[in-house]
């Protein structure tokens, strides 16, 4: 039985000991942040402390028969607890469990437990040290609960499920007397497939988990003794996972993986968010085409791993680390302790393919990595192990090189010394080589997307790179030495609030089902240097697509295989706005295709134009010279009359797109006037059940054209009513285009009408809510 203690905790600053009232203090939920924090521009010193929580609770339990553990999740960074006025000692949670034995001091009602937190960086306890590239925040930041289990009970229980259907199951029985025998149950849903009692069976006519169809089965497994049953249920998807000199395999089949590293922290209260919140970023991940995902640099909750398990997103953890490795006894042991925690944690998930168990960018240590591998080994014999470096020739003691590749594309596999012969993946790319902010101009936006397409192209198209996991997903609070001045690393292909730069649909494109088109670049001269007329680039998964102004055909466009000849879906550029509109002109069509490219390459380079790059032209304009067709003047008026985008209709571009000869979109582009925005709200109904609930709104304000409007200025402000309130301010500017809040549900035993408005400029848009 677990009992979850999330709600309504007390919190006071500094060390307190509550004294006789243990309810004053702010009241609090977990996963709480004890401070109150912006969404930028503040230090660690802000959140660094010591922090009390306090609670009181009843528990049923059988005294002569159960054994009672009190769990956290996490907790940032060491937790020294009392319960009953019964010192139970201090442990290090960090990233991963503190799990106290209250046996002895637990009773059946009216428990007191006092829970002294500290926030502080800790040199002892990795990541901490020396410098660091990202904030770890404070609080209790994952569910606390208590275990009461029999005296026998379940320990570690380790499943290794094969994609030709073998199932192993070893699992730690504590407290017995060493004879006891589990019962296990394979289910299909509610179907039991299988009751057995081996740890080694084979299932027949299992569907594979992979990452189309993550199919996920249950295992239940139940061990009983005189002081009752306990029992365990865990997800189980039937997989093999290799990386190998040639690339990566999954069930047999070879693969190039797109990824991306993520950080765990949200804005203003960092990794303090519930399962919802978790499950959201693994969804928004895989819904841009995320294929494999680097909880850098760091183990992340378990909502996020069993939502990578569900949406069939591979996994590489990480221990806690930044470049820095501990000389000192207590750091190294730190270490050890968060390996086999992390291994212990995370080992049952069909998700998690590499464990990753080295320090991020940290120098050689063979006594330390030889350790950690060991440990790893020991307790999976199946899944591969790796290590993040930042240079080419280290000992490799790891089954994996990874290597943090920022060159600008990739290298050549076997220029990475160490890396010859060995299974290959690049763990990084991009990241601080180009921060680029949500609300930067075009030629930032676009150049940020393109950098990544080039590591894409060049991962696809070479050989034994198995994976190019880009740095990263989400824009980051940071520590004042990195960042961009204001605690923030704009490195993510999304902001800070998970919503998308055009770098991320440079991701959906290659792997999204649906047919899909976003303009990356749109036709926006007066956002460019000089008041250019770019080429427009569409990122899409169509085959081509038809380019019209107003009703003319200017002609048929298809993706770049040239520049990005790998990728599965490069994109189209739109380099040429008269084509066969040139055809009235009176030019014949091939030469109309070419003057129209010329001028459109010099609409869009400008005076600075190279000369080498209009010299191929010279030829067709100077035999149209000859013949009559062209005057210079009329070079001119062409170039203006076809160029020029102001003006009413005649500027109204439209793009069909095609996919299997079908036309799939129609979308149309101009200058815009008329600016609204949408609302979408991620889920209506929020559970109060092992803690609050919470659910993400965006709104995301667009022109006519349904174009992105990075740099629209308005406030946005959301009112509640009812048992529901806004994680950080309730009134905040637009950024980007988008403003994304998240909601939470606070607990009450009584049915009452919820409602959020989003009061914006143009509208106010009311949401009904219910918690229960
Ligand atoms: C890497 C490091 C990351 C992050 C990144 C910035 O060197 O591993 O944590 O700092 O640089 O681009």
């Amino acid at each position: 039985m677990q009992k979850f203690l999330d709600f309504g905790f007390s919190l006071l600053k500094g060390e307190n000991d509550f004294g006789t009232t243990i309810s004053q203090g702010e009241k609090v939920d977990i996963p709480n942040c004890p401070v109150r924090l912006p969404e930028n521009g503040f230090s660690p010193n802000d959140y660094q402390g010591i922090f009390s929580y306090a609670t009181t609770f009843d528990l049923d339990f059988d005294p002569e028969k159960d054994v009672i553990q009190l769990v956290f999740d996490g907790a940032m960074v060491q937790v020294h607890c009392y319960l009953n006025g019964i010192d139970l000692g201090n442990k290090v949670s960090a990233y991963v469990e503190a799990r106290f034995d209250i046996t002895k001091a637990v009773k059946k009602s009216g428990n007191e437990l006092l829970v002294i937190l500290s926030s502080y960086e800790d040199p002892t306890v990795p990541p901490f040290g020396k410098a660091l590239d990202y904030m770890t925040f404070a609080g209790i930041y994952r569910p606390v609960h208590v275990d009461v289990l029999p005296k026998t009970h379940l320990g570690n229980v380790r499943v290794f499920a094969h994609a030709d259907g073998k199932l192993e199951v070893y699992p730690e029985i504590l407290g017995g007397e060493g004879k006891e025998n589990c019962r296990y149950l394979l289910k299909d849903g509610e179907n039991i497939l299988k009751t057995f009692s081996e740890n080694v069976v084979h299932i027949e006519n299992i569907v594979p988990w992979d990452l189309d169809n993550p199919k996920l089965y249950s295992l239940e497994v139940i061990l009983d003794s005189p002081y009752g049953s306990d029992r365990k249920t865990f997800a189980v998807g039937f997989r093999d996972a290799i990386f190998k000199e040639s690339g990566f395999y999954l069930n047999g089949k070879s693969m190039k993986l797109v990824g991306l590293n993520r950080h765990q922290t949200y804005p203003f209260v960092g990794p303090a968010m519930p399962d919802q919140a978790q499950e959201d970023d693994a969804k928004t991940l895989k819904d841009f085409g995320v294929q494999i995902v680097r909880t850098s640099h760091y183990p992340q909750s378990e909502a996020f791993l069993d939502a990578c398990d569900r949406l069939g997103l591979l996994v590489v953890d990480e221990i806690p680390g930044w470049q820095y490795t501990g000389k000192d006894k207590p750091w190294r042991d730190n270490f050890l302790h968060f390996v086999t925690a992390m291994v212990d944690k995370e080992i049952n998930h069909p998700s998690l393919v590499l464990y990753g168990i080295r320090i991020d960018e940290g120098q050689d240590d063979d006594e330390l990595y030889t350790k950690a591998n060991a440990i790893c080994h020991e307790k999976d014999p199946y899944r591969q192990t790796t290590g993040v470096r930042n240079f080419k020739n280290s000992h490799m003691l790891e089954d994996v090189y990874a290597f943090n590749d920022f060159g600008g594309g990739l290298i050549n596999r076997n220029k990475v010394k160490s890396a010859r012969n060995k299974p290959y993946l690049v763990s990084e790319h991009n990241g601080h080589v180009f921060p680029t902010k949500i609300t930067d101009n075009q030629q930032k936006r676009i150049d940020h997307a393109m950098n990544h397409l080039r590591v894409l192209d060049d991962m696809y198209g070479k050989e034994g790179i198995s994976s190019a996991i880009g740095w990263c997903a989400f824009d980051y609070n940071t520590h004042a030495d990195f960042g961009s001045g204001d605690e923030i690393c704009y490195h993510g292909v999304f902001d800070i609030h998970r919503n998308p730069k055009p770098a991320a649909y440079a991701y959906k494109m290659q792997n999204s089902k649906e047919p899909f088109l976003y303009f990356a670049r749109p036709l926006i001269p007066g956002d460019t240097d000089d008041a250019l007329i770019k080429h427009v680039v569409l990122f899409t998964n169509c085959d081509y697509v038809l380019f019209y102004r107003g009703d003319s055909l200017i002609g048929r466009f298809e993706p770049d295989r040239k520049d990005y000849p790998n990728l599965p879906h490069p994109p189209i550029i739109l380099d040429n706005f008269m084509g066969e509109m040139l055809l009235k002109e009176g030019l014949k069509k091939k030469d109309a295709l070419k003057i129209g490219k010329c001028l459109s390459l010099a609409g869009s380079e400008g005076f600075r134009i190279k000369k080498t790059k209009v010299l191929p032209y010279i030829p067709v304009f100077l035999k149209n010279l000859l013949l009559g067709r062209l005057t210079i003047s009329k070079i001119v008026d062409i170039f203006f009359k076809y160029m020029l985008v102001w003006g009413e209709k005649a500027s109204v571009y439209r793009i069909e797109a095609y996919k299997d000869d079908k036309k799939v979109f129609t979308r149309e582009m101009g200058s815009p006037s008329h600016f609204d925005f949408d609302v979408s709200c991620q889920k209506k109904v929020l559970h109060n059940e092992k803690t609050y609930d919470v659910s993400k709104i965006v709104i995301r304000y667009h022109d006519e054209f349904d174009m992105d409007t990075p740099y629209l200025t308005r406030t946005m402000a959301l009112k509640c009513e009812g048992p529901i309130s806004v994680i950080g301010p309730s009134s905040r500017p637009v950024k980007g285009g988008y403003c994304t809040f998240y909601v939470r549900s606070s607990k009450v035993d009584y049915q009452t009408p919820t409602k959020v408005t989003v009061e914006g400029f143009e509208k106010n848009v009311d949401i009904a809510f219910q918690v229960d």
